[in-house]
């Protein structure tokens, strides 16, 4: 497991909300970021647990300028992270999750799922619907989280993805019954600062897990895959893992700013009877598509029964 209070943010790539390269929408950009600055500018933002994810996005409010480390409070139950993370950032930290909650208009609850039920049963009783919950616990419904809190709540629900460590996340934001068109641009705000976001409804999250959730899994194993391949026709293992990560990166970064479909954009690289025709030819044989639908489908199905444990765990004692 990585923590990112050890890596610099100097080196953590590109961020999705400065104009990419050969983006035409310079305005565009612009304006999600004073929009942000403006919608976060006198709230306070707590974060219940402090690791990965919550470490993560206390670096995309900040490099985003979307927050001062003054209005961000943090808290975890490891001393180290607490001294990391303040140190790092310059953000309030504390041990007292209620601390957090009374101190915070935005709670983001970044603890593991198995124990989020303690959390919001410790800290429940400063909880009302003037402040607006944002879960990010995998496979954790909506209605679970009020249920532990024995109130209704103005709760969000995000599926974001590991990338986030790199500003280059995506999420899945969902919204619950008390949780408004603004509550939701809140959220889409912060969740777009450590990369990009949709916005959908939470029955949807199960897919969002199964497609860029478990996603980066995927193309780990692709780049992998690729390297291996480099090393057999006769390159070296370290320009192979350079070559096959930078193109994924590259075709990527190519789709998302041109706007093209990935069909045309393959179409584009293909001459007749070249080298790139050979090669999908042999992909569509070995089934790549079906495949990759097939892993999509399945880890759908799987979060889905996971999340079905997760409620009866949460609530079977109510
Ligand atoms: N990592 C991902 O790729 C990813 C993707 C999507 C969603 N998520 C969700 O994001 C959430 C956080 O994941 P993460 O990867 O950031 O986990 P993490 O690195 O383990 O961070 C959670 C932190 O909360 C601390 N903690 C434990 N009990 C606590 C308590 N009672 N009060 C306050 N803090 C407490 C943990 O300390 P200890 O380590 O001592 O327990 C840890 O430092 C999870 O619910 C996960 O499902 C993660």
């Amino acid at each position: 497991m990585f923590k990112f209070g050890l890596v610099s943010p100097e080196i953590w790539g590109v961020r999705s909300l400065s104009r990419p390269k050969g983006c035409n929408d310079c305005h565009f950009y612009g304006r999600i970021r004073r929009g942000g600055e403006i919608m976060l500018k006198n709230k306070q933002v707590g974060f219940l647990g402090s690791g990965n994810m919550g470490e993560a996005l206390v670096h995309g409010l900040l490099h985003g300028h979307l927050c001062r480390p003054e209005q961000i409070v943090c808290s975890d139950v490891r001393p180290d992270r607490l001294k990391a993370i303040r140190e790092q950032y310059g953000v309030r930290t504390t041990s007292h999750n209620p601390e957090v909650v009374k101190q915070s208009d935005i709670i983001v609850l970044a603890v593991k799922p198995q124990i989020m039920k303690q959390v919001v049963e410790e800290v429940s009783k400063h909880l009302d619907l003037t402040k607006l919950i944002i879960s990010i616990a995998a496979g954790v419904p909506l209605d679970a989280i009020e249920s532990c809190a024995r109130k209704e709540l103005k709760l969000i629900r995000v599926m974001p993805n590991i990338c986030v460590s790199v500003l280059e996340g995506v999420s899945g934001i969902a919204g619950g019954r008390h949780a408004s068109k603004e509550d939701l641009m809140m959220a889409k705000t912060i969740f777009d600062s450590v990369g990009k976001s949709v916005i959908i409804e939470e029955y949807l999250l199960d897919a969002v897990t199964g497609l860029s959730g478990s996603g980066p899994a995927y193309i780990f194993l692709i780049i992998d895959a690729l390297a291996d391949a480099g090393v057999k026709v006769g390159l070296s293992r370290t320009d192979s893992l350079v070559l096959a990560s930078q193109t994924v990166l590259g075709a990527a970064k190519m789709l998302i700013e041109t706007g093209e479909h990935p069909g045309k954009l393959k179409d584009m690289v293909t001459s007749p009877g070249g080298t790139a025709i050979a090669g999908l030819h042999t992909l569509e044989q070995g089934g790549v598509r079906t495949t990759l639908i097939n892993a999509v489908e399945v880890a759908t199905e799987r979060a889905k029964y996971l999340g079905e444990m997760m409620k009866n765990n949460l609530t079977n004692d109510r």
